[in-house]
């Protein structure tokens, strides 16, 4: 089966500035959302696999967030870890339309 994925508007695009991860609860998950320096979104699952770590406090770049716990990095191309063993989050499609922070999850 293959998933199918919805947009929905998490958040005002000016209450993410750049340099800022932050978890917004969409349904039943959290997703964080991160803002590069050149102003595009990344998304991930907030919760770390490894420990329940709060993804959206980390550290990141356009390639990968640190979890700020214990340190493990997860890819936003497909959100594996770069350490084996500690799992992956989902990571998401996400977007700025009219003013509004857009997830395709
Ligand atoms: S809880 Fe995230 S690396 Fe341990």
């Amino acid at each position: 089966m293959t998933a199918v994925f919805a947009p929905v508007v998490v958040g005002a695009s000016a209450d993410l500035v750049v340099g800022e991860g932050r978890a917004y609860a969409v349904a039943e998950r959290q997703i964080a959302v991160f803002r590069m320096t050149d102003g595009s979104l990344r998304a991930a699952d907030a919760v770390c696999p490894h420990n329940g770590g709060p993804l959206a406090d980390g550290q990141f770049d356009p390639v990968a967030v640190v979890c700020p716990l214990h340190q493990y990095a997860f890819r936003f191309a497909d959100g594996g870890c770069a350490t084996e063993g500690i799992g992956a989050v989902s990571v998401y499609e996400a977007a700025d339309r009219e003013g509004e922070i857009v997830v395709w999850c």
